[in-house]
């Protein structure tokens, strides 16, 4: 059946990488990015794309219902993958009400236009929403994240991300909307903003800037290449059950400390400096509030039922991710100019 697919916040990380996916595996489908262009969503990221015939881009705001109802009718929209949001935790720290709007009011906009164009007609439709497993709060030293782990979110980003994981079930619960949850741990490689650890400390270290470290260094997160969420997105948007709820994760867990000496040995080595030299660049900052010690999904529902795992191995991903950094060099400058320069300075001064 031919599908005519929605991504939002398709110029984003990992919204391009979805996007890339989808246009390249499925020439029949129509593929329609909707981003506002944000601070954190760059064109440039689908550049290789962007000429297909099965690609459309759309600038537009998903909390301008009218605009979603437009584009809805306009391109007869069979399914939506829903990644656009403010992501950094950071941001949400100091402006919340950004956060509110995108993240609960634009997902909520998405859902009533959804609702009304769809009309009760729920058969080959769906409503994908991407979520982080922020949402569930923070571990201590053991267990992991379930799908049925309680909501329990500590930033004004995760408390928005929960807001609208709830709309989005709600949704189903109350009209019938054919729609998945999923809830994935924290995602690296090419094309992420430089605000986010990894990219940041890269960036960083090229530049021989110092490498903010949050409290002790001792926080974990679970970390998964950015193809391989997207490859887990493609799989559950063919074959999730409705009204289910999958966890994505990378059985790959690393405490901030280790995971960024490993980084600098890769940077080093590619840079031609003394391997670890870098190290003299950490500074232990002032922590992030409320920063939660510890994420770690469990993703055994979706590899017993769908069949998905990672497929790279976190050296060889850390690797592909860092080359990838330092061969684009023009992407980086192009992000990083102009305002983000303004929030940097802002975020780390007197820290
Ligand atoms: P990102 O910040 O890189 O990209 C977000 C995109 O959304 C940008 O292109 C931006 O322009 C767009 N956008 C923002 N507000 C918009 C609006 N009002 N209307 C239309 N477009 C808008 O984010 P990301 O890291 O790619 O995350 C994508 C999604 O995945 C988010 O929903 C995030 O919560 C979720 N997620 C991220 C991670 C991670 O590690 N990055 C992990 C789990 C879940
Ligand atoms: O877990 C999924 C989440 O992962 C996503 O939902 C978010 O969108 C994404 O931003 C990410 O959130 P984190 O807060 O975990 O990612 P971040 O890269 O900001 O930070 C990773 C860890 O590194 C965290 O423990 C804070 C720490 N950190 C971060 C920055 C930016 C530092 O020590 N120094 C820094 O400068």
């Amino acid at each position: 059946m031919k599908k005519n697919i929605l991504v939002t916040g398709g110029a984003g990380f990992i919204g391009s990488h979805v996007v890339r996916l989808l246009v390249n595996k499925y020439p029949d489908y129509h593929i329609i990015n909707l981003d506002k262009l944000t601070y954190a969503g760059n064109l440039s990221n689908l550049k290789d794309i962007e000429k297909k015939a099965n690609y459309t881009f759309v600038k537009a705001d998903i909390c301008d219902f009218d605009a979603m109802l437009d584009i809805f009718q306009k391109y007869d929209i069979t399914g939506v993958i829903h990644l656009a949001a403010e992501s950094h935790v950071d941001r949400s720290i100091k402006d919340p009400f950004t956060f509110a709007q995108t993240n609960v009011m634009g997902t909520l906009s998405l859902l009533q236009a959804a609702k009304h164009y769809w009309n009760g007609e729920w058969k080959d439709k769906l409503f994908y929403h991407i979520s982080t497993d922020e949402v569930y709060g923070s571990l201590d030293d053991e267990g992991f994240f379930v799908e049925t782990t309680k909501y329990d979110p500590h930033s004004p980003y995760s408390a928005s991300k929960a807001a609208s994981d709830h709309f989005v079930r709600a949704f189903h619960d109350t009209f019938g909307m054919p729609t998945i949850v999923t809830n994935c741990s924290n995602n690296y490689g090419p094309f992420q903003f430089p605000e986010k650890l990894i990219p940041l400390f890269i960036n960083n270290i090229r530049h021989n800037k110092p490498l903010p470290m949050y409290g002790k260094g001792e926080n974990v997160r679970d970390w998964l290449f950015v193809e391989d969420h997207a490859k887990a997105i493609d799989i559950i948007f063919h074959k999730g059950r409705i009204a289910e709820t999958y966890n994505i994760g990378g059985f790959n867990e690393w405490k901030n400390i280790d995971l960024i000496k490993v980084m600098i040995k890769t940077v080093d080595k590619l840079l031609g400096k003394e391997i670890g030299s870098s190290e003299k660049l950490i500074t232990y900052v002032t922590d992030r509030a409320g920063h939660d010690l510890r994420y770690a999904i469990d993703s055994s529902k979706l590899k017993n039922e769908l069949g998905w795992e990672p497929s790279l191995q976190f050296e060889e991903g850390i690797e592909k991710t860092v080359r990838w950094y330092l061969e684009n060099e023009d992407w980086m400058e192009e992000v990083t100019s102009g305002d983000y320069q303004k929030y940097y300075e802002q975020m780390y001064e007197n820290r």
